[in-house]
């Protein structure tokens, strides 16, 4: 029943940004998102979400960025078996904030982009009455620049969480053979 209320929301949010007339967006910021992408790194201050086999544990290849939704196509493992994942996030009036459904109800920003080389994170899960933060590392590539890392484990560090909150991805959370 929530979530009904939660997607209709959503969808009015979207509908709004629809006949929104677009201004002031500059080149450089208009970051198209689409293509493969992999998870580098996750972190949350709620470690049961990212652990093995965690509802949050998904492993990103592809996106596609459309004018008001992105989608995004991961894949996640269940009692060690890998299944694909596939989910939509509506752009908001807000710039680079999203909202998607998936276990529960998400607010995100893109708080950092470079196209060719990697995106992050900031995600607010909403669900049960717990609000839970997540953070996540995208790159291009299955590996980023040192310098990137450094400064995902920084956001993090200045958000409250420890370094012991933040996860790599392994070959075997990516499902390598589905993707
Ligand atoms: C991003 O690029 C893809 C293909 O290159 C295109 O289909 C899509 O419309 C673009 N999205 C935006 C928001 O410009």
């Amino acid at each position: 029943m929530k979530q009904m209320k939660l997607l209709l929301l959503i969808m009015g949010l979207a509908l709004v940004r629809g006949i929104r007339v677009q201004h002031g967006h500059c080149k450089e910021h208009n970051q198209n998102l689409t293509g493969a992408w992999h998870t580098i790194a996750l972190a949350s201050n709620d470690m049961s979400k990212i652990r093995r086999e965690g509802v949050f544990r998904m492993a990103l290849h592809k996106v596609t960025d459309k004018n008001d939704k992105i989608y995004g196509e991961f894949t996640i493992r269940k009692n060690g078996r890998c299944h694909r994942l596939s989910l939509t996030a509506y752009k908001t009036d807000k710039e680079h904030q999203y909202l998607s459904l998936y276990s529960g109800a998400n607010i995100f920003y893109i708080t950092h982009i470079k196209r060719n080389e990697y995106f992050m994170i900031t995600l607010y899960n909403y669900h049960k009455n717990k609000k839970t933060l997540m953070f996540a590392l995208y790159g291009r590539n299955r590996e980023v620049r040192e310098e990137i890392k450094e400064n995902f484990k920084e956001l993090c560090l200045n958000n409250n969480l420890n370094e012991r909150d933040i996860v790599y991805l392994t070959h075997f959370d990516r499902c390598e053979e589905l993707a």
